[in-house]
Order: structure tokens, then sequence, then C-alpha cells
């Protein structure tokens, strides 16, 4: 080809202004305001992945309201991060830094967008504070929020629910379960409250009129499976024949019945290790709110429910209390440990918890007894969601009704068939199997 000449050396090098200017721009981009869930795609975000959260609340006297909260993430780029979002739903903003400099933010529904000072590179470990207040549910005018689930003030104390999206109304947070994180929280209450919440009680200071309560949850957590719960509990603890701590809180006026209500789980853990691998956290147990509940859910090593437990029914559904319990310890393993990708398939979750309550009556009550069960989930699948959509397919549930029956009975139709099908040897093998496989990822 000869030498360059002199005009085609300046379009040569007009060009490459060009082609790295644009990729300049284009590597340090703002991050996307949602994670990728067809489902749901505002939920979660984009271009970083969250390592761990530590949650700092302090609580007021009344605890009605958060008087100070400070939110502490680690998480590592996977883009070169111009902006990023956290999930974020009222409250009152008050700081937010980026490894430890001043950061811009601005804010709409549950996204806020963060600016940092400096572009965060690619594959970069980053550190972002955000100290706020308030009321969750409300914004800083006060005014409320379109806010169904998340941290509820019930007069006498504090719960937490969050499924699916109500984590982001009392911190911030990449608020979907692909990006699941370890917790700490610091959770500082008038004496004599106590505040329980995931994992293991790491340490309790009682300092004059308040006590500050550390948890620790060292397994990776989805946000959704958050929980705070603050009441004048008591602690009930025992241990399994396999050496796993159970550890329930009570409302001190209920706690015996509450006791009996939830003698059988150690039982229950025993029934299930052998069909699902191993017990899949360090520790188990309960906290009972103390205000009646239409539901109970499966909060990572902490199941919650509302008091009505103790007089026989859990939930709404009519299903007795025992098996709700057993529904709550199921998901354990199936959702809490092993977890879907997307919302969309929420069956994988509530169809295994849902025939995990056929398998506990089939071992202390005799396949007939848990036949009948599958039999009277079958009289309910038949009947329609609603007149306009029909019987959705467990595995495609309209967005605005995720947790419908479908999703639940139908899903747990699928398990029971599928060993109707290939028998009870080929069936639990299979189930042992997915536990421990996804275990040793
Ligand atoms: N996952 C819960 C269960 O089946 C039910 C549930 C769904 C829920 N969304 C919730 C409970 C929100 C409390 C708050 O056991
Ligand atoms: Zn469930």
């Amino acid at each position: 080809m000869g030498w360059i000449t002199k005009g085609q050396l300046r379009v040569f090098v007009v060009v490459w202004v060009i082609v790295t200017a644009t990729m300049a721009v284009s590597a340090q981009s703002p991050g996307d305001a949602g994670i990728g869930d067809d489902f749901y795609p505002g939920l979660g975000n984009g271009g970083y992945d969250v390592e761990s959260y530590r949650i700092e609340v302090v609580v007021s006297d009344d605890l009605a309201a958060i008087t100070r909260a400070k939110t502490t993430l680690t998480a590592l780029a996977t883009q070169s991060l111009s902006s990023f979002n956290l999930d974020f739903l009222g409250m009152t903003v008050d700081a937010v830094r980026v490894n430890s400099a001043d950061a811009r933010i601005a804010r709409e529904g549950r996204e806020m967008t963060v600016t940092p000072q400096q572009t965060i590179p690619d594959g970069e470990a980053f550190v972002v504070e955000v100290e706020y207040h308030g009321v969750p549910g409300t914004d800083s005018d006060g005014d409320s929020l379109d806010f169904n689930n998340g941290w509820f003030h019930y007069g006498g104390g504090v719960l937490v629910a969050s499924e699916p999206d109500g984590s982001a109304a009392w911190f911030p947070c990449n608020d979907h379960p692909l990006d699941k994180a370890l917790f700490d929280f610091v959770i500082d209450v008038p004496a004599p409250y106590v505040a329980v919440a995931n994992g293991v009680l790491e340490n309790v200071e009682k300092d004059g009129e308040r006590i500050v309560y550390t948890w620790r949850m060292s397994h990776p957590m989805a946000t959704y499976l958050t929980t705070v719960n603050i009441n004048t509990f008591v602690e009930q603890r025992e241990v399994t024949d396999s050496g796993l701590v159970i550890r329930n809180y009570f409302p001190l006026a209920i706690a015996e019945q509450a006791a009996e209500t939830f003698a059988r789980q150690a039982e229950m853990i025993a029934t299930f290790e052998p069909l699902f691998g191993p017990f899949p956290f360090d520790v188990y147990g309960v906290v009972v709110a103390d205000v009646p509940l239409g539901f109970a859910l499966e909060t990572q090593t902490i199941s919650l429910f509302g008091r009505n437990v103790i007089s026989g029914t859990a939930t709404g559904s009519g299903a007795s209390s025992e098996s709700v319990i057993a529904h709550e310890l199921a998901h354990q393993w199936f959702g809490d440990s092993l977890t879907p990708a997307t919302w969309r398939d929420l069956w994988l979750n509530e169809g295994f918890a849902t025939y995990a309550q056929a398998l506990w009556t089939e071992a202390t009550l005799g396949r007939s007894a848990a036949d009948r069960m599958m039999v009277s989930f079958y009289s309910q699948i038949s009947s329609p969601l609603d007149a306009a959509r029909g019987t959705a397919a467990p595995g495609d549930p309209p967005p605005d009704a995720l947790f419908n029956r479908s999703v639940y009975l139908r899903g747990a139709w699928v398990l029971h068939a599928l060993r109707l099908q290939i028998g009870d040897e080929a069936f639990f093998r299979f189930a042992a199997r997915v536990c421990v496989a996804i275990r040793l990822q």
C-alpha cells in the first residue's frame, strides 16, 4: 500500500478521535432503572451488584416513625457508571455519599438516581451511604404514597412484610431477588422493646432508655425476605436433633399458647431434611406479631405470623396453622435459599411450599389424608380467578394478581402429577438433588 499521505493521516486521526470519544461516552453510561425482569420492569436496577447492606435504624419512642436511619451498601460495578439507581420510596433523604464524597440525587416514584462526583469504573467496588428519616409509606410532606407492603406500625409494635416490593419503602436497595446480598441490621428501640430481624443476634446494647439490637444475616438474602419486628417479645429456644437452633419470638401475653402452636417445627425440619437436603441456613424460628394478619411470610430464618396463628388459622385461606407453619418452613429451601430469577416464576416458591404442606400431612397422618388434601386443592383450582381472566396457568400469573390461587394450588399439583407419573423413588431423588446441586454452585 506504500506510505500514508498527509491527507490520509488527517482522515485517520479524525476517525480515531470520533471512535474513541464515542467509546468513552458509551462506557460511562448511567445504570439501568430496572434489573431486566420483564414481569415488573421497574424493579431492581442495572449496572451493579450489591454485596452487603448495613441498615441502621433509630425508631421513635412511640414506634410510629424512623427518627434517623442510615443504609450503607457495598456494591460492585458491572459497567462503568456515570450514575446509578436505587429503589427507594418516600421518606426524607438527608445525605447521600458515594465512596465518602457527597453525591447528587434525583427522585421519582420508587427510583432514586445517584450521580457520584466521579464515574465508578467497571469492576470496581464502591460504598454508598444514604441517611434518611420519616414514616415509611409517606413522603417528606407526610402524604401517603402508593404503598401496600413494607414497614408497618401496628400500635403496639412494628412488623415488616415486603413481598414482592416493600423493602424499598424503608431502605434504599436493589429491590429484586436477582441481587441477593448479606445484611446487618442495627435497630435502636426504646426500652423495654425487643427488635428482631433476620439471622443471628450478634449484640444487644442497653444505653439508658434505649436498646440497640444487632442482627447479622450471613447467607445471601433477597431484599423481599428482610424483616424487622418490634414488640415486647419473649424468646423461646430449642435445638433440633441435627443441632439446628430454633429461636422463636412471641408476644409476652400469648407466649405459652404460641409455644404450643409452634411445638412441631423441629419434627417438621426432621421430616423435610431427608426430602429436600439439610436445612439451608444456620438458624431458624418464627416471630409472631401482636396483631391478627391475613397472611404469613417466609422471611429468611425467621418466618412471620400474626397472633391469630394461636387460634388455629394463620392466614385468611382457611388452612390450619400447623399447615401454614410447614408451608413457611418449606419456603426456607424453596424461595429463600433457592430463589426464582423473575417474579413470573413465583410458582416455584409457592407450588413447592404448598406441596410441602401435603408432604407434612402425609408424614403425620398418612397418604390418604395427604390425598384428601390434594383433592381439596383440586376442587379449588377449577374456579376462575375472576370472570375476565379465567384460570391462569401457574407459570403465567397476571402481574396484578401475582399471588393467585393457581400459583399455589396448581403449582402444588404440577409436583404431585410429576410424582404420580415418575414414581416416589425418582421424584424424591430429584427433589433432594435439585437442592443440593443449587447449594454447591
Ligand atoms: N409468600 C407468602 C406465603 O405464601 C404470602 C405473601 C405474598 C405475603 N405477599 C406477601 C405475605 C406480602 C406478606 C406480605 O406464605
Ligand atoms: Zn408461600
